[in-house]
């Protein structure tokens, strides 16, 4: 099974690129991915142009399941509203084959800093354990752990150790974040967390390009996970791989 992850597509005319947009929608469509995640910050100010742009590129991309979440650019200017008209709540739940896939909104209007809150925390719960033997994947717009390369720690969610100990403790094997423009993977004892790129925005920092993620998983092993990072030109690189040891010994 197939998981693409996209982050950070500012669908503002000044930073939105359309040319990369047409390279990474081909090459979504061309992969196939089952299940789409868009980790937040579609737009730069929370206006409806913006989101209607970005909810033309997501519409583009051909998949089974997509579980869109906020970022803090996109509740601002009452931005909020706006999402919940277009992509509907902005927390939420999805259910594909067996995986579970919860979206949290850590965005609050105005502010830059990231917050999920103790308000959240029983129905995530609920939300990871209800079918115990899934594969649990939590998506997100701020970083839970600093990410390299990003200077100053600043926005890291203000609650990140109590959310880290709560994904641990309900065995989360997978958490997808953006925000920072820079593509990352920690291994934190088996929780993989992937931070994605820009995909088509021209807001990227020097030598880290425009990217998206790919996950492989494999269906005949659970826990087997491959990681690819996609340019927005199309160069690939596999940048995490676990569970294909039994495999290789052979
Ligand atoms: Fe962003
Ligand atoms: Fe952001």
């Amino acid at each position: 099974m197939k998981i693409a992850h996209i982050s950070d597509i500012h669908a503002a005319e000044a930073y939105f690129l359309p040319e990369l947009a047409e390279n990474v929608i081909a090459k979504l469509n061309e992969l196939e991915p089952e299940i789409l995640v868009v980790t937040g910050d579609l737009t730069i100010g929370g206006y409806p142009h913006e989101f209607e742009r970005a909810r033309r590129f997501i519409d583009r991309i051909a998949c089974e399941v997509s579980l869109v979440i906020p970022g803090n650019h996109d509740v601002r200017n009452l931005g909020y509203l706006g999402f919940e008209t277009i992509f509907g709540p902005r927390s939420k739940v999805e259910r594909y084959r067996e995986v579970t896939l919860v979206g949290i909104d850590s965005a609050q209007p105005d502010l830059d800093e990231g917050h999920v809150g103790r308000e959240k925390y029983e129905w995530l719960e609920r939300c990871l354990t209800h079918h115990p033997d899934d594969l649990n994947v939590v998506a997100l717009h701020h970083h839970v752990i600093p990410v390299p390369k990003t200077g100053r720690e600043l926005n890291i969610l203000t609650d990140a150790g109590d959310l880290l100990e709560l994904l641990m403790r309900c065995h989360v094997d997978l958490v997808l974040c953006g925000h920072k423009h820079v593509p990352w993977v920690w291994n934190l004892d088996g929780m993989v967390i992937v931070n994605a790129g820009t995909v088509c925005s021209n807001r990227v920092k020097w030598q880290i390009p425009q990217s998206f993620n790919l996950i492989e998983l494999d269906d005949r092993k659970r826990g087997a996970i491959d990681i690819f990072r996609i340019s927005a030109r199309g160069e690939q690189e596999l940048v995490f791989s676990r569970g294909h040891e039994e495999e290789d010994a052979v």
